[in-house]
Order: structure tokens, then sequence, then C-alpha cells
């Protein structure tokens, strides 16, 4: 019999929404060792709370405090998807309240509130804490991931990742809280995709020594919800070309984060070039799968795969069918509640991103703030200086 997860849900906006279907279509999955279920939702405006009183199953307790939620004793595991701005205050009452957390990038709105939240994390090491980030459960970039382990590559050349959008193009788009420096953070497209992008990156081992960033302003203003012209204060596209030092080797590391890179509604991508191997995947094209077979003297042809819907965990879907975002976001649900319920006895080894995964997001992103400042590289350590040793929370690896 699977274990019941009960969770709370705090902020029921586009990510919480997203959470409930997936909880919803838990039967897709095949023999999932949890069983989540929604007992409690909080959010701040009482018209997203109908939404989930009208769809979820009774009995559900909805709150606009989630001190309220947070009280109760039938809550197990807490989804966290508020602003920026929130998550050092909500997240640190999650953990002080003793429930596991499956929280939202970018972990905190800049480094301060990061470390706040890690402290929390520290002092809580029998919870499961995991910062959000989907997309490496497309099975593209899962198949990528175990290539890696495997050292299949041979020397790293480089390396290129990415997540690009490009509604705001769009002069006359409102402004929301996601493009104000005060909710959403001084980051701006990093803080928003940076996590996407470090993910797959970082678990690899694969952290930047030295970041030189290039980040661009494009639109300065956007209309409030009245109309009138407001600042719009955050960076829309950022370029990291980074150097990676593992200890064996130094490559190159080129990721990117862009909110306006036109014709591109939510591409995200990983090229790994090395000696002996090279792959790349974009969820542009989410079933093709690149890779080159590299033995010296050969010939060097990329093949393309269409790539059979298989990711961490197996699920009701034919191999032949397309893998799309509601799919990754069932997977890494999943990932999350097979920690909570089987801790280093997962069914698989890909687990969700960690918090120490999310510190040295800050770390890069802190670094990049500064190399933009500055117009130079500036090297991680010197970030770091500022914080103090990561967590990773429970069993983290
Ligand atoms: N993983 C992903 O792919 C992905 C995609 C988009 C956003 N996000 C992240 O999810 C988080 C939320 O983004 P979103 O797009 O869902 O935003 P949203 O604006 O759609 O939803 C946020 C919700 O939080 C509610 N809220 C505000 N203050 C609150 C409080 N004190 N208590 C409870 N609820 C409160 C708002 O009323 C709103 O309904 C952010 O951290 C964002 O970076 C992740």
């Amino acid at each position: 019999m699977p274990e019941a997860v009960r969770f709370g849900l705090i902020g029921g906006g586009l990510m919480g929404r997203e959470f409930a279907s997936a909880v919803a279509r838990w039967l897709h999955l095949i023999d999932h060792p949890a069983l989540p279920r929604i007992v409690a939702v909080c959010d701040t405006d009482p018209a997203v709370l109908d939404w989930y009183r009208t769809r979820l199953p009774a009995p559900l307790h909805t709150t606009t405090d989630h001190r309220d939620l947070l009280a109760r004793a039938d809550v197990d595991a807490v989804y966290c998807a508020v602003p920026h701005n929130l998550h050092e205050s909500v997240f640190t009452d999650v953990l002080e309240a003793g429930k596991h957390l499956l929280g939202e990038k970018p972990f905190g709105i800049d480094l301060a509130a990061n470390g706040a939240i890690l402290d929390a994390v520290r002092r809580h090491p029998e919870l499961v804490v995991r910062c959000s980030s989907e997309i490496p459960f497309f099975p593209g970039a899962y198949r990528i991931a175990g290539w890696v382990e495997e050292g299949r590559f041979g020397r790293i050349l480089e390396v290129e990742a990415g997540m690009w959008h490009s509604s705001d193009l769009d002069p006359s788009k409102p402004i929301n809280w996601k493009r104000r420096a005060a909710t959403n953070g001084e980051y701006g497209c990093m803080g928003d995709l940076g996590m996407h992008v470090v993910h797959l990156p970082f678990r690899f081992g694969w952290f930047p020594r030295t970041v030189r960033a290039l980040l661009s302003n494009i639109v300065t203003e956007r209309p409030d919800a009245e109309g009138r012209m407001v600042p719009c204060d955050t960076w829309d596209n950022a370029i990291l070309a980074c150097e990676v030092a593992t200890g064996e080797q130094r490559f190159p590391m080129l990721l990117s984060t862009k909110r306006i890179a036109p014709g591109h509604a939510n591409t995200w991508y990983i090229r790994v070039i090395g000696s002996r191997f090279s792959a790349q995947f974009s969820t542009r094209s989410p079933k093709r799968l690149l890779t080159l077979d590299y033995t010296p003297g050969g010939e060097q042809a990329w093949a393309a795969l269409d790539a059979p819907y298989r990711s961490a965990y197996p699920t009701v879907s034919g191999a032949i069918f397309e893998f799309g975002f509601s799919d990754a976001i069932l997977q890494m649900i999943a990932a999350f509640c097979d920690e909570v319920v089987s801790g280093d006895h997962m069914r698989q080894p890909f687990r969700c991103a960690t918090p120490e995964e999310a510190r040295r997001s800050h770390l890069l992103f802190t670094a990049a703030l500064r190399s933009q400042a500055r117009s130079e590289v500036v090297s991680l350590e010197e970030a770091a200086g500022t914080v103090s040793s990561g967590a990773g929370g429970r069993r983290a690896p």
C-alpha cells in the first residue's frame, strides 16, 4: 500500500494550480510508494481559494493565513509557491513548524534570504527540503543526467544551458510582481529562470569558479493595472560566461536566462560536448535527443533519437507518446514524495534540487550582479565569503 503524504499548499496561483493538477493525476504513475493528498490550501486572495474549494475533494481546509495551515497536525508536507520576497519568512515558518518542504525557486529573494532559509534547514535535518525544478525530468534531460553519471562523455570540452521566454518582447504586457525588483529580486530573470538552468550542471558537480555576466534591461517601463507607465526595474536577459574547475578538469560553461528571446515560449536546453561523447536536448523538440559518439580516428556524426516517454517513475503512458511540462511537474512531485516516504531507498536515484544547489545558484547570481556592475570577471569565492557553509536538508547527496 502506498504511504499517504498529506500536503498543505501555500500560494495558489499559477504554480499552485499546476501542483494541484499533478496531484489529481496521481493515478498516471504505476505503483508509486507514496499517495499525496492536498488537505489544506492557503492564499491571501480569497478568490483563489474558491478555485480549490470547487475542485479538490473534501475535507479541505482553506485559509488566508499560512500560520493557520502550518498549525494543523494533519499537514505532513508543504508545497510553497509565493512571490520571492516572501520565501524567507514563509519557508522558515514551514520548517519551524516541522513540515517537509518543496519550495519554489529561487529559494529566497537574495543571498541573505537564502542564507536564513538554509539556517532553518540546518536546524531541521529530520525534514526533506527540496527546491522545485522540474525540467530535468524530461526524458531527454534525464537520459543526459544518466550518461554524465556513467562518465560517458570523456573529457568535458564545453557546456551550454539556458532557459528562454519571449512574451516580454511585447512592451504593452502589464507589469506584475515578477518584473519588479522589490518582489522578484535584484537577480531579475536569473532569479526567475536560473535554477532551471543550473540544476543539472550543479548536480554533475560543475560549479563555476568565475563568471563574467552580461545583463540586459531591455524594457524599462510597463503599464500597471490602471494603464500608467511604471518602472520595470528587473534584468530581462542574462548571459553568464563561466569557467568550471572540477578538480580533474576545467572547461567553459555558457549559461543564459532570457525573458526576451523572440520566438521562444519556454525553451530549456542543455548541450554537453565531450571528447568521447556529446549530447544535446531542448524542450523545443521534446522528443528529440541528439548524440555524437566518437572513437579516436572514427567518423563524427550527430544522431537524432526520438526519446521514448520514460522518466524517473513509470507511468501508464505508452513509450511513443510525447512528454510535456505537466508530466515533468508530476515526476518532480513523485521524486519529492518518494524521498519523504523512502528516504535513502528511493525507487530511482535522481532527487529534486537540494537546498545546497539553490545556495550555489545564489552565489552564482550574486557574483553575476557584481560582474555586471564592475564589467569584469568575478570569482564565486568572493560571493561565498559573505555566507556561512551550506546545508543539504535530510539525506542530501
Ligand atoms: N517551477 C516552475 O516552473 C515555476 C514557474 C513559474 C513560477 N515559479 C515560482 O513559483 C512561485 C510563485 O510563482 P507563480 O507564478 O505561481 O505566481 P502567482 O503570482 O501566479 O501566484 C502566487 C500566489 O501567491 C499568493 N500569495 C501572495 N502572498 C501570499 C501569502 N503571504 N500567503 C499565501 N499566498 C500568498 C498570491 O495571491 C498568488 O495567488 C515563485 O517562486 C516563482 O518563481 C516556478
